[in-house]
Formats: C-alpha cells, structure tokens, sequence
C-alpha cells in the first residue's frame, strides 16, 4: 500500500497541476472581465488586436522572426475571441432578428482562419507577405466597424440587464476555458 506521505503528495501535486493552469487563465481573461459587461469586453479585445496589427504592418522584410511572433500573438487573441463570439454572443443574435448579421459575421471569422493558415505557410521575409498581412488587418478592421458601430450596440439595448449579465458570465466563461 502507497504511504499516507506518497498519497498526499500526489494529491497534493494534482490540485497544484490543476491551480496553476487555471490561474494562469484567470489572469488571460482578466482584462477582458474587468474592462465591463460583453460589448465593452470585446471592443477590448479588438484594440488589443489592432495594436498587434499595427506592430506587424511596421515590420520590415529582415524582421521574419518578429512577424511569426506578432502573428502567433494575433492568431491566439483572434481564436479566444472567435470562441466567446461564436459560442455565445452569436448565437444569442441568431435568436433574435439579427440571425442574417450573425451568419455574416461566423463567414467572417471562417475568412480569419484562412489568413491566419495562408501567412504561416508564406515566407515571412517574402514582400508578399506583408501585402497578405494588410489584407487580413483590413478585413478585421471591417469586421470589427461592424461589430463595434453597427450590430453589437443595437443587439446590446435590445436586451435586458439581466440577459446582457447573463451574456457577460457566459462570454468569460468561454474566453477562461481557452484562455
Ligand atoms: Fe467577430
Ligand atoms: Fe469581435
């Protein structure tokens, strides 16, 4: 039989295994929580997004290292961000009379995913590179105009406080899984 010590330290290993991760993900969506209810949550993630776009669109051809890392940095905040969207805020829209937008906006994501496999499989020394890279940073910046300006404020007074509370646990629930 295992001694009582061996015992606890595995125990005692296995909430460390499971703490560490996840306080590791509570400080990831942590600024996302904090900024306030879902909409403003997100507009967060799309300035942090668009400041990461503006360091890699002033990279030069001899900085291929810095455009995988910046890259590597959009492509994770882009999939945490698609997946609070796509597994809560979209779906709600589709609920409602905006199911038309919500489409558009998962075709839009579908079209993020493709920029972020074309730019890992291109050189990124190659000035085409780049030219893609503003391409993906253009169609994001049209994503989020929409998002930001036209469907997520009219979505978000449509609904009641509690239903936009509930909206915001559900987002940072999605955002900490895969944070
Ligand atoms: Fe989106
Ligand atoms: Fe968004």
């Amino acid at each position: 039989m295992p001694s009582l010590r061996l015992v606890t330290g595995a125990a005692l290993g296995l909430v460390a295994g499971l703490a560490i991760p996840h306080a590791r993900k509570a400080m990831m969506q942590a600024p996302s929580a904090l900024a306030g209810d879902w909409l403003d949550a997100l507009v967060a993630e799309h300035r942090l997004v668009q400041a990461a776009f503006e360091k890699l669109l002033a990279t030069g051809e001899d900085q291929a290292h810095q455009r995988e890392m910046l890259l590597s940095k959009i492509a994770y905040a882009l999939t945490k961000h698609g997946v609070e969207e796509e597994n809560v805020v979209y779906p709600a829209l589709s609920e409602t009379s905006h199911a038309a937008e919500a489409r558009h906006l998962t075709e839009d994501h579908a079209a993020i995913k493709t920029f972020i496999y074309d730019l890992r499989r291109m050189p990124a020394g190659d000035p085409s590179w780049l030219v893609r890279a503003r391409e993906f940073s253009d169609h994001v910046d049209t994503h989020i105009r929409e998002e930001e300006e036209e469907i997520f404020p009219v979505f978000r007074d449509a609904l009641s406080v509690e239903e936009n509370a509930k909206l915001t646990r559900m987002l940072n629930w999605e955002g900490f899984k895969v944070a």
